[in-house]
C-alpha cells in the first residue's frame, strides 16, 4: 500500500484527480468507481476543471458509484444520484447511459444488487475506485463487522454513520436506516484503489486502516490486501500514523 501525506485537502484532491485523469487519458473507456460525501468534492471540482480547461474527455468513460440510500428518490437532494449529478456528472461530458448508481428505490433490491455486480463484470470490472472512509472505518457503506468478501447488497447503516451524515439532513430522524452498497469483495477487485481522507476526525480510522490488523471491525483495513492501493491523506488525517510516509509532516518540515 502506498501512503501519501499532503499538507492540505486541496493538494490531496488535486493529486487524486490527477491520478484519475491519467487513467482516463491512457484508457478513454475506463471504468471509474466514484464515491460521495464531503471528501471527494475537491477531487470532483478538479476533474471538472480538467475537463473544462484541459479537455479531459469522459465521453467514453463508464462510471459506477459505491452506494445509495434506500428509500430516497433520485431527485431527493440527499440521494447520491442527486449528489453525483450536481457535483460532477452535469459538469462533464459523461453519457447518462454510462452512469451507474445503485437504485435505492428499486422494487426488487436483492435482484438489483445482483444485477449491479453483473454490470460491473460485463464492463470488464472497475479500473479505478475512489474511496472515502467513515470515522468508524467503513468504506462505501460496509460498516464495522461487514464480511471482507462481501458483494453489493442491502446494509443497515451504523448509528455512528447516521450521526456523521445527519449534518446533511434536517435532523437525524431523516437519515435513512438502510442502504445499498458495493461489498468489500467488490471493491477489492478494482484494478486500482485510491482512498482519500482529510481532517482530524479521520485520523484514528486512517491509522487503523494503514497500520492496524486487517479486521472486519475496521472494514477499510481490507485494502491492505489490495496489490495497488494508494491512500492520500492531509496532514490532519495523518495525525495518528506512527510510521513515516512520503510527504509525511516530519519529512516535509511543516
Ligand atoms: C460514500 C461512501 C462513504 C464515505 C464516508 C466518508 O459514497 O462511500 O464511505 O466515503 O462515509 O464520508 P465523508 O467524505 O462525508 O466524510
Amino acid at each position: 500500500m502506498e501512503v501519501i501525506v499532503k499538507p492540505t485537502y486541496d493538494e490531496v484532491s488535486k493529486l487524486a484527480a490527477g491520478m484519475i485523469a491519467e487513467f482516463l487519458r491512457c484508457k478513454p473507456r475506463a471504468v471509474l468507481g466514484f464515491a460521495t460525501g464531503s471528501t471527494p468534492l475537491g477531487t470532483y471540482k478538479e476533474l471538472i476543471r480538467l475537463h473544462r480547461e484541459e479537455g479531459l474527455d469522459f465521453s467514453q468513460a463508464v462510471t459506477f458509484n459505491l452506494d445509495e440510500y434506500i428509500g430516497l428518490p433520485k431527485d431527493n437532494d440527499q440521494s447520491y444520484h442527486y449528489f453525483m449529478w450536481e457535483n460532477l456528472f452535469k459538469h462533464i461530458n459523461v453519457l447518462e447511459a454510462n452512469v451507474h448508481i445503485p437504485d435505492g428505490m428499486s422494487e426488487d433490491l436483492h435482484r438489483h444488487c445482483l444485477e449491479y455486480e453483473e454490470e460491473i463484470f460485463d464492463h470488464g470490472g472497475l479500473d479505478v475506485q475512489l474511496l472515502g472512509i467513515g470515522s468508524n472505518g467503513h468504506i462505501a457503506f460496509n460498516e464495522p463487522g461487514s464480511s471482507l468478501g462481501s458483494r453489493t447488497r442491502i446494509k443497515t447503516l451504523d448509528e455512528k454513520t447516521r450521526q456523521d451524515n445527519a449534518r446533511f439532513f434536517k435532523s437525524i430522524d431523516e437519515v435513512p436506516r438502510y442502504c445499498l452498497t458495493m461489498g468489500i469483495g467488490t471493491i477489492l477487485e478494482a484494478e486500482k484503489l485510491i482512498l482519500l481522507a482529510n481532517g482530524a476526525n479521520k485520523a484514528e480510522a486512517v491509522q487503523k486502516t494503514v497500520e492496524g490488523p486487517i479486521t472486519a471491525s475496521v472494514p477499510a483495513s481490507a485494502i491492505q490486501l489490495h496489490p495497488n492501493a494508494t491512500v492520500i491523506v492531509d496532514k490532519a488525517a495523518s495525525g495518528k500514523l506512527t510510521r513515516k510516509y512520503p510527504g509525511a509532516p516530519a519529512m516535509l518540515d511543516l
